[in-house]
């Protein structure tokens, strides 16, 4: 149940000098959560000097300044439990402590992977009857961020949909508890740890997130580096609008940007689109070899500020006529942020009517991604968009 904010101010002045860490929480991912995860480009191969290294490059690559914030170790970390069930990272990861020290150190925060079954997707040892011992040895470790996927918690899942004859009621009720389970834990470190759920949609998790504890949701199964993988999951958050707000975001997956089998165009959609949905913004590529194309893409002042619009409003699709949509998302200024996208496999001619976006009188365009003042303009705005491209235009009165 959501407490409405006439409750939770008092609360929060209760608190006052009381405890930092309460009132950090309460502002936990107010704006969509950004950073870089190892998953994307070094998947199980991920070592503690790749993960410093990341760190350094977040800062020297001005990533960090632009607001990318956690540095996120993904799945193969583990090792296994000793006999107290204290888990230890594996040979590639000597010291967990020391590496979130050090990311720390950076002016960065530090990000983990676990799952609720027994095995993550890679295999590892997940956190399955040991939530709360994990929980309290991330909070020691100095974590900020948990990636929590549900990976090997399908099995139980899917044996009792079969016992109860294809009714999945038992096995969702057995998912979400496990989640409020962790996000339980995460509480009860009193360490504002930021709780991110991957379990690919499944059972709508936008519903339920902010109940068990969640910050955000993954809302697909996973991405990958093509075009048609990013824009069947990006075209496809429409209807999930209503669920993105201040501290609980609709998560589409990780960014592509930089990963070398999308075009210059492709990632502009891609970062295009993750901005106006308002997703949490984590990159997935090489930070030591980053292109000035990609730099340009994830490093854009203005397109970030759109992603970062204290609104919290995901954009809602205006319309979809064949291969062109229109995207249109509200700013706190007043402004709109606007995409236009061009799914077609060639350049077209299209048209914007500014009227239906509510500017009846004109508007004055600026174009993000060319930094170009558009002027005024009133009724039909007209453009060509190339191939896969996408114009990002800022309208206001
Ligand atoms: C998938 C998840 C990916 C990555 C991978 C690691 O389930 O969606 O983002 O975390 O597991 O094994």
């Amino acid at each position: 149940m959501f407490l409405s904010k006439a409750v939770l101010i008092p609360f929060a002045l209760l608190c006052l000098g009381q405890s930092s860490t309460l009132r950090a929480q309460s502002t936990l991912a107010a704006t969509p959560p950004m950073g870089w995860n190892s998953w994307n480009h070094f998947a199980e191969h991920v070592t503690d000097a790749d993960v410093r290294t990341a760190a350094d490059l977040m800062v020297s690559t001005g990533m960090r300044d632009a607001g990318y914030i956690y540095v996120n170790v993904d799945d193969t970390w583990q090792g296994s439990r000793d006999a107290n069930g204290e888990l230890h990272p594996n040979s590639r990861f000597p010291d967990m402590k020391k590496l979130g020290d050090y990311i720390h150190s950076k002016g960065l925060k530090f990000g983990i992977y676990s799952s609720p079954g027994p095995k993550t997707c890679g295999g590892f040892e997940g956190s399955f009857g040991h939530e709360i011992q994990d929980a309290q040895m991330y909070a020691r470790w100095g974590v900020d961020f948990l990636k929590y996927d549900l990976c090997s918690m399908q099995d139980p899942m899917r044996e009792l949909t079969a016992k109860n004859n294809g009714n999945t009621d038992a096995a969702f009720k057995m998912m979400i508890d496990a989640y409020r389970k962790m996000g339980d834990a995460l509480k009860a470190t009193n360490r504002p740890i930021l709780y991110s759920l991957c379990q690919y949609g499944i059972a709508e998790p936008w519903k339920w997130g902010p109940e068990v504890g969640a910050q955000m949701w993954r809302t697909t199964d996973d991405i990958d580096d093509t075009w048609g993988r990013m824009t069947i999951i990006g075209l496809e958050q429409a209807d999930l609008a209503p669920f993105a707000g201040p501290g609980h975001w609709n998560d589409p997956d990780m960014l592509e940007v930089g990963n070398g089998h999308m075009t210059t165009d492709e990632y502009r959609t891609h970062m295009s689109l993750w901005a106006l949905l308002a997703a949490p913004l984590l990159a997935g590529n090489d930070l030591s070899k980053m292109a000035p194309e990609d730099k340009g893409i994830l490093l854009n002042k203005e397109v970030i500020a759109i992603d970062q619009d204290s609104l919290g409003k995901q954009a809602t699709r205006l319309y979809q006529r064949g291969d062109f949509s229109v995207w249109t998302k509200p700013l706190a200024n007043g402004k709109v942020a606007v995409g236009m996208f061009n799914t077609a496999l060639d350049s077209r001619d299209v048209s914007l009517d500014l009227t239906q976006i509510g500017f009846t009188q004109g508007a004055t365009l600026h174009d993000v991604w060319e930094n170009k003042d558009l002027g005024r303009r009133s009724g039909l705005y007209s453009r060509n968009i190339p191939k896969h491209g996408a114009a990002l235009l800022i309208l206001s009165k």
